[in-house]
């Protein structure tokens, strides 16, 4: 799929079909996506535990759910559990020294192992790293991006996904989680049971609302012909149209027992 229609493709599902397993391939093509995005010194800031909810005691699956997280338990065959390394600091010198040597940090902007042990570790990164608020901030982001790319490449696969909150607790326990690793959120995956465009897409604000040109209270102007370039490449797209929306709800909830 062309990349601006994948951005334009992806929605939160939330109905997949529970029995339409997801070829093993497709989570790796994910987790390939993910494990390309970029960071910061070269660590691998995010982890992940892919899980089958048939392999799952029915009883886990169950107490995994929270208040903003229910039926997606139950439908979705593949979640991915996501977690961001506090270690991520472990071993950064070496990383960076890895990238001097290749020339990816260049001799240019400054870069040499001096300059990594004295300047980029010593300064930077060991000081950050003691920071427990720092370190969650990058953590967060870092697993975020890589997140992202996982999404992605599992629409440009034709897959359904929803990014979740879950029960940590629970999960801890169940999946053998490293004490080191901090909770982010679970990704579900499988084939939409609904329509693979969430009924359409949704309400978004003007650029203007959130993003500036130089300084803060000069909105981003929009630049004439974009958004009708986007149109035609199916970045942005109708949204969602409620009465439709609603009878396919009702619809599903009929397939699967849910509450209406
Ligand atoms: C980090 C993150 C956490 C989310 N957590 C939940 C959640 O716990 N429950 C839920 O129903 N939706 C959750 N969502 C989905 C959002 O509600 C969804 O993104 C929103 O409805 C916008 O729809 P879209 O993703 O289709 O554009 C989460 C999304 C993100 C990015």
């Amino acid at each position: 799929m062309e990349f601006k229609k994948v951005i334009g493709d992806r929605r939160t599902i939330r109905f997949f079909d529970p029995n339409r397993p997801v070829e093993p391939e497709k989570i790796q093509i994910m987790l390939e996506a993910a494990n390309l995005s970029s960071r910061a010194v070269n660590a691998d800031f995010a982890k992940a535990i892919v899980c089958l909810r048939d392999e799952l005691p029915p009883d886990i699956v169950e107490s995994l759910k929270t208040p903003t997280t229910t039926t997606q338990f139950d439908l979705a065959p593949v979640y991915i559990f996501w977690y961001g390394d506090t270690k991520f600091a472990d071993g950064a010198q070496q990383r960076l020294k890895e990238l001097v040597d290749l020339g990816a940090l260049p001799v240019t902007h400054g870069w040499s192992h001096t300059y990594v042990d004295e300047v980029a570790y010593a300064q930077v990164i060991a000081p950050m790293s003691q920071i427990e608020m720092a370190n969650m901030w990058a953590i967060s982001v870092e697993t975020g991006l890589a997140i992202n790319q996982a999404i992605l490449a599992g629409v440009d696969e034709g897959l359904g996904v929803g990014l979740h909150a879950f029960n940590t607790e629970v999960a801890k326990k169940a999946l053998n989680v490293p004490d080191t690793w901090a909770p982010m959120w679970v990704l579900f995956v499988g084939y939409p049971a609904e329509d693979r465009l969430g009924g359409g897409a949704r309400p978004r604000r003007p650029l203007s609302n959130s993003y500036y040109r130089g300084s803060y209270g000069n909105p981003w102007e929009d630049v004439p012909g974009v958004k009708e370039k986007l149109r035609e490449a199916g970045m942005l797209q109708d949204g969602m149209d409620a009465d439709k929306r609603h009878a396919e709800v009702r619809a599903l909830a009929d397939r699967f027992g849910l509450p209406t």
